[in-house]
């Protein structure tokens, strides 16, 4: 009898304490660098996370996974770090959400049209953070995190396109691995016509899976379809045209991994599935190589023999400066295509040049 009334007792006590904070509220507490909320299955938090070399204080609002917040998977204000400690995040009394800090322009979420709202935001047991009004009996969704994708893509998410509101999905990369502005080299996009998933290279084609069959469930060439389950949808009353994927149950993977996994694009252009630790895309993508889905990279004629990037280590003399080694706009990625398009080029270091990893 004791035993029942503890374990009663506790149950409740975690469950109201988890309900608390997963959610904003209009007019309500606001998020600040020492709070976050967590999803009630405890996988996902959105808060204030540094981003960045060693020297730099850059501060970003993000969504991470199982606690690691060393990569979040969504950043709110990826091409506007916070210099200190001073962002805030709020649902104000008139219904608008947005991010404010010290010293830049704030980042708007929603602005409500109406004065009468009842707005909530909740990080959802997906990852998605959604804005609802709980007043409109439709719950209708105001605004979402999925519909923003930064460089990963989780079970849920689309990538495609809305022909009617002209909104479309796809993932872009980070610049290196340390600097997340939205000026990476790559993107990730689902081929309405060609229905086929792609990465582009600065709008370039550089890696396909080459057509994919059928309206429903098929397989993807180069990964293991046993976990993940895909899918395109071509609705058209809704006028969406996507590709989305779910994670089929998996008894061997480890609790919360089961019906998860994340894809993320690499600065280098790598799609990595962080559960089966599958790659495909990046740096097998050298040069000639059409194999795996790699699509050749076009240069100039003395490139067209049976060159391609290969890793050398050792010690090099006579290197030329160029306008390009400091250039913190290049992402490795551009260093090669710059090489790889001049037949003086004979290779480019394998990281950037800069504290940031950026530059040739
Ligand atoms: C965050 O908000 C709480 C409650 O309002 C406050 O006590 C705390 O000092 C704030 N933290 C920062 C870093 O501003
Ligand atoms: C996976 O399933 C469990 C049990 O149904 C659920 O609690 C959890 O939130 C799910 N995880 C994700 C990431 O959807
Ligand atoms: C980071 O913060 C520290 C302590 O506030 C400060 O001394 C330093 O100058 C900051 N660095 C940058 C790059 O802003
Ligand atoms: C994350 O960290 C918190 C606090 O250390 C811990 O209670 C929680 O179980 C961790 N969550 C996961 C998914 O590892
Ligand atoms: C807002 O919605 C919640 C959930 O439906 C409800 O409990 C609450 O009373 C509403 N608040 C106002 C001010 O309408
Ligand atoms: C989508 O489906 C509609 C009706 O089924 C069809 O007319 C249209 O051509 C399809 N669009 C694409 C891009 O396949
Ligand atoms: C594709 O799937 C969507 C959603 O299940 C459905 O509405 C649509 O009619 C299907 N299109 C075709 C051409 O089968
Ligand atoms: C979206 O628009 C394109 C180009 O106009 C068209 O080919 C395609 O069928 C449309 N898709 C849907 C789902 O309406
Ligand atoms: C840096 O690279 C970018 C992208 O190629 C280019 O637009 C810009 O002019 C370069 N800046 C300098 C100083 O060379
Ligand atoms: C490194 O990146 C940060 C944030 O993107 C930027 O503010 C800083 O100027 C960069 N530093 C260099 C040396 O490029």
């Amino acid at each position: 009898m004791a035993r029942k009334i503890y374990r009663f007792l506790l149950f409740c006590f975690c469950a109201s304490h988890v309900l608390e904070a997963d959610t904003l509220y209009q007019g309500g507490d606001s998020l600040n660098s020492s709070s976050t909320l967590v999803s009630k299955n405890g996988l996902f938090t959105l808060g204030f996370t540094r981003v960045g070399s060693a020297e730099s204080n850059a501060s970003y609002l993000g969504i991470w996974y199982n606690n690691d917040t060393s990569h979040p998977f969504w950043l709110a204000n990826r091409g506007k770090p916070i210099a200190d400690n001073s962002g805030v995040l709020a649902i104000d009394g008139s219904g608008n959400m947005k991010l404010t800090y010290s010293g830049g322009d704030p980042v708007e979420f929603y602005s409500s049209q109406s004065s009468t709202t009842n707005i909530t935001a909740i990080l959802e047991d997906s990852g998605n953070f959604v804005l609802k009004d709980e007043n409109s009996g439709s719950q209708q969704v105001l605004w979402q995190s999925f519909d923003f994708p930064t460089d990963t893509f989780l079970p849920g998410m689309k990538l495609g396109i809305n022909n009617r509101t002209g909104q479309t999905w796809y993932l872009k990369s980070w610049l290196s691995d340390l600097v997340p502005t939205p000026a990476g080299a790559f993107t990730f996009e689902w081929d309405t016509y060609g229905k086929e998933l792609v990465i582009k290279r600065r709008d370039v084609i550089y890696w396909t899976t080459g057509p994919l069959r059928s309206n429903s469930s098929f397989e993807i060439p180069f990964l293991d379809a046993a976990v993940l389950d895909f899918s395109y949808i071509n609705d058209s009353n809704a006028d969406e045209d996507y590709f989305m994927f779910k994670v089929s149950a998996n008894e061997y993977a480890s609790q919360g991994q089961r019906n998860f996994s994340m894809w993320q694009l690499g600065y280098d252009g790598t799609i990595l599935d962080l559960t089966t630790s599958q790659a495909f895309g990046g740096p097998p993508c050298k040069g000639n190589n059409a194999d795996a889905g790699c699509v050749r990279w076009s240069g100039p004629t003395c490139r067209s023999n049976s060159n391609s990037f290969e890793l050398r280590s050792g010690y090099f003399v006579n290197t030329v400066p160029s306008k390009d080694d400091d250039n913190s706009s290049l992402s490795i990625s551009d260093c090669r295509d710059i090489c790889w398009k001049d037949c003086r080029c004979v290779g480019v270091p394998s990281r950037g040049n800069s504290a940031n990893n950026t530059g040739c």
